[in-house]
């Protein structure tokens, strides 16, 4: 299964992200979780030291297409390959244990057994706004559009506030999104934005409440997000000395976060995975991606890329590299 974590500046994705993060890796089974964010900092959520962080996947785009596209005859080089760039027959899809990701683009997390982090890498002022910052994140949507993750297994991706995740089909390639909303009218802004797009593209919801001081929070929230509304979490003293730099187990978070982050799991784990979807959408993008500009970009008829017999969601046989 795969989980975003979206909602305003400061409400809490990458809080939650790596929290989540740590109770899906402390129930067994492969989790990887991704730093899709602008502001970089799922990796000192987790625990790491700047100095730990893998080597970023926004820095190896041409390699990364280049392993992807495999001996996909419709994709002759990386050039030709733009981020929604759909696989087709001979493209490498790839498991959580893909061994050149693992390799190249991950790290396990130390204090978390059975939790790998990736990263897209830093986003300079100079690079909102312009392509490479959907370059950058480019690199994440190729990797969830190869990726066959089977039950059991779990990427969580941490991304960007508010609302520029739609300028990409990335929002469109999870099991389920997050909106993590703070009981005030900016948190529900963010929800009302996001509802709208998920509702026309049909990708599955729910709310998480952060920062809830009082049943007033509860209500508030019910009031504006309705059955939205599928778990809260109180504002957390352990939350806030992990952010003072206290060292910080899952162990230290209180029960009513225990429950939440079970709640979330029970519910993901509940979602049925749907490729047909997954394999619609993913053509739908790429159609509209080579209308808007990648045609023009790359001086070619990307259309040509689909494949139209690819079946999605067939496990591929481990490769090595
Ligand atoms: N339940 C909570 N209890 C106490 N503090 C919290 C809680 N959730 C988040 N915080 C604090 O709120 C601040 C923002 O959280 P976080 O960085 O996770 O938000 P974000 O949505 O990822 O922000 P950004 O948009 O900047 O990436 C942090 O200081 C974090 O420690
Ligand atoms: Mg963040």
């Amino acid at each position: 299964m795969r989980v975003a974590f979206v909602g305003k500046g400061g409400s809490g994705k990458t809080t939650l992200s790596s929290l989540f993060a740590r109770h899906l890796a402390r129930q067994g089974g492969p989790v990887v979780a991704i730093d899709a964010d602008i502001n970089q900092h799922l990796g000192l959520a987790l625990g790491l030291g700047s100095d730990q962080l893998p080597p970023p996947m926004g820095l190896a785009i041409t390699q990364i297409k280049d392993y992807l596209r495999g001996d996909n005859p419709r994709i002759p080089s990386a050039a030709a390959m733009v981020k929604t760039t759909p696989p087709g027959s001979g493209s490498r899809l790839i498991t959580l244990d893909d061994p050149y990701f693992a390799r190249e683009h991950a790290t396990t997390v130390p204090a978390v057994p059975g939790l790998r982090l990736m990263v897209t890498g830093p986003f300079s002022e100079d690079d909102l706004g312009v392509a490479c910052y959907h370059s950058k994140v480019g690199a994440v949507e190729l990797f969830l559009n190869h990726l066959v993750d089977g039950p059991g297994e779990h990427v969580i991706v941490d991304m960007t506030a508010g609302g520029d995740s739609f300028a990409s089909g990335m929002f469109t390639r999870f099991d389920m999104t997050y909106l993590v909303a703070e009981p005030t009218r900016q948190g529900i802004g963010v929800y009302n934005q996001y509802r709208e797009h998920a509702r026309d593209f049909d990708v599955p919801l729910a709310v998480v409440g952060n920062k809830i001081h009082s049943e007033g929070d509860v209500a508030f929230l019910r009031e504006h997000v309705g059955d939205h509304l599928l778990v809260t979490l109180p504002h957390s003293p352990a939350i806030r000395a992990m952010e003072q730099g206290r060292p910080f187990t899952l162990d230290d978070l209180e029960p009513e976060g225990h429950r939440a982050l079970g709640v979330l799991r029970d519910h993901l784990d509940a979602q049925t995975k749907d490729w047909d979807k997954f394999g619609r959408q993913t053509v739908e993008f790429h159609t509209r991606n080579a209308h808007a500009w990648a045609n023009r970009a790359t001086g070619q008829d990307l259309l040509q890329q689909i494949d139209p017999d690819f079946v999605y969601g067939r496990r591929p046989t481990l490769t090595t590299r």
